[in-house]
C-alpha cells in the first residue's frame, strides 16, 4: 500500500468486472491491482488492457498475494457463494456483487464465514451509495418531506429471452434476482427489514422469473416494488411522506438528480383572544391570485442536483475502505444480514409464482 490506497483484486473478467475497474480510477481510497480468472491468460490480457502495473492470475495465485489487500467478486450469480467464500479462506476482506448469494441461506453461509474469520464481507449494493442515494437518506433524516411512510419503486427492462443465458436461469437467475435485489435493499435501507411480504412472480417456461410485484409492510409504513424483464419501466423509486415526497429522477441505480415536492409545514392554529370566530369574508381578486400563488410555491417542485464521477460503482468502494479503516467486520449501511433479509423477501415472492 506504498501510496496509501487499499490494492484491490477483481475476480471474473467479465462486463461488471471492466465497469468496477474503470471506476475504481476515480476511488479516493483504493485502486487496482490485480486481476483473477479461471483462465490465467484472460486475466493477463484484461490487466494489460488497464496498464499502471496492474497484474493478472489464475484466482487461486492471486487470493493468495501479499499485495492485495481486498477482493472484489465479479463473477455470475450462482458462484458467488464459492468464490466468496475461497477469498475468506485466503484471509481478505470481501465485496460480493449482486446477489450477494442465489438463496438466503448461501448469503447466511457467507455471513457465518466472514464472522468467524473476522472479515469484513458486504454485498456489492452499489445504489445505496451513490451520491442520489445518499443525498435522499438525509433529506428524508432531515424531515423535509415528513414522516415517510410509502416507498414505491420500478425497476425493469425488457430482456427478450436466450435460451442458455444466464439471465434466465431458474436457480441464479430471473427478474427478482437480477433487477428486484435493487428496489427491495433500497426499501429495506430506508425502512428496516419488513415484518410481512407478499407478492407474485410470473415465469418464463424454464421456470425462470420474468416479473414479480411485490407488497412489503414495515410496522405503519408501506413500499410496492414492480421488476420484469417484460417492459421498459419508469424505473424510479417514490419516497412519499405526512408533508410530501421525493421522486429519484435518471437513472435508478446512481439518479443524477432527486425532485422534492412538499408542503411548508403548516403555522400554529391561534384562536381569537375572545374565542369568537370570524366572520369568513368573500376574497377580492388580487387575495385569490396571492392565496393561488402561495398554494403553488408550497408544492412547487424542487430538483436537488447529486452529480457523479464515471459510472458510480467507486462509492460502494470507498465505503468498504472506511469500514476497514474503523476496523468494522459488517457495513452499517448494508450488513450482510440486510442482504440475507432481501434474499428472504425474494424467497417468499418466488413460492408463489
Ligand atoms: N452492479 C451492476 O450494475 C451489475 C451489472 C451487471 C452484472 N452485475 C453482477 O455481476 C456479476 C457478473 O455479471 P457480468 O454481467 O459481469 O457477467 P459476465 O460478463 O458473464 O462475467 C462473469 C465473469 O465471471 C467469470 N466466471 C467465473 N465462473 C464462471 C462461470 N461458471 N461461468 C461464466 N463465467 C464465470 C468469467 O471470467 P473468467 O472467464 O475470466 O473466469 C466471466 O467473465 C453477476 O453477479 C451480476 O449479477 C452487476
Amino acid at each position: 500500500m506504498s501510496d496509501g490506497k487499499l490494492r484491490w483484486a477483481i475476480i471474473g473478467t467479465g462486463h461488471i468486472a471492466r465497469k468496477f475497474a474503470s471506476d475504481l480510477r476515480f476511488s479516493k481510497t483504493g485502486r487496482l491491482a490485480a486481476v483473477g480468472s479461471r483462465r490465467a491468460a484472460r486475466a493477463t490480457a484484461f490487466a494489460e488492457a488497464m496498464g499502471g502495473g496492474v497484474t493478472g492470475g489464475e484466482t487461486a495465485a492471486v487470493l493468495g498475494r501479499d499485495d492485495v489487500d481486498v477482493v472484489y467478486v465479479a463473477t455470475p450469480n450462482g458462484d458467488h457463494v464459492n468464490v466468496a467464500l475461497q477469498v475468506i479462506a485466503a484471509g481478505k476482506p470481501v465485496l460480493i456483487e449482486k446477489p450477494v448469494a442465489v438463496s438466503a441461506d448461501e448469503a447466511r453461509t457467507i455471513r457465518e464465514a466472514a464472522a468467524a474469520a473476522e472479515l469484513l464481507a458486504m454485498e456489492a449494493m452499489w445504489i445505496l451509495f451513490t451520491p442520489g442515494i445518499v443525498r435522499l437518506r438525509s433529506l428524508l433524516a432531515e424531515g423535509r418531506i415528513g414522516d415517510p411512510s410509502n416507498f414505491n419503486a420500478s425497476l425493469s427492462y425488457a430482456r427478450p429471452y436466450r435460451e442458455g443465458d444466464k439471465l434466465f436461469d431458474p436457480r441464479s437467475g430471473g427478474a427478482l434476482l437480477d433487477l428486484g435485489v435493487y428496489p427491495i435493499a433500497l426499501a429495506q435501507n430506508l425502512f428496516g427489514a419488513p415484518d410481512d411480504t407478499s407478492g407474485i412472480a410470473q415465469r418464463l417456461g424454464n421456470g425462470s422469473v420474468r416479473q414479480a410485484a411485490l407488497s412489503l409492510r414495515f410496522a405503519d409504513r408501506l413500499a410496492t416494488i414492480a421488476c420484469g424483464f417484460e417492459a421498459e419501466g419508469p424505473n424510479q423509486a417514490v419516497v412519499m411522506g405526512t408533508r410530501g415526497f421525493i421522486t429519484t429522477k435518471g437513472p435508478l441505480l446512481c439518479p443524477p438528480a432527486l425532485a422534492i415536492r412538499a408542503k411548508s409545514p403548516p403555522g400554529p392554529y391561534v384562536p381569537a383572544d375572545d374565542g369568537q370566530v370570524e366572520p369568513l369574508e368573500k376574497p377580492s381578486r388580487l387575495a385569490a391570485l396571492s392565496n393561488l400563488r402561495k398554494l403553488a410555491s408550497a408544492y412547487r417542485e424542487r430538483l436537488v442536483m447529486t452529480p457523479f464521477v464515471g459510472t458510480g460503482l467507486q462509492y460502494q468502494a470507498d465505503h468498504f475502505a472506511e469500514c476497514l479503516r474503523d476496523g468494522l467486520t459488517e457495513s452499517p449501511v448494508h450488513p450482510m444480514a440486510a442482504s440475507e433479509a432481501v434474499l428472504r423477501t425474494i424467497e417468499v415472492v418466488g413460492r408463489r409464482g
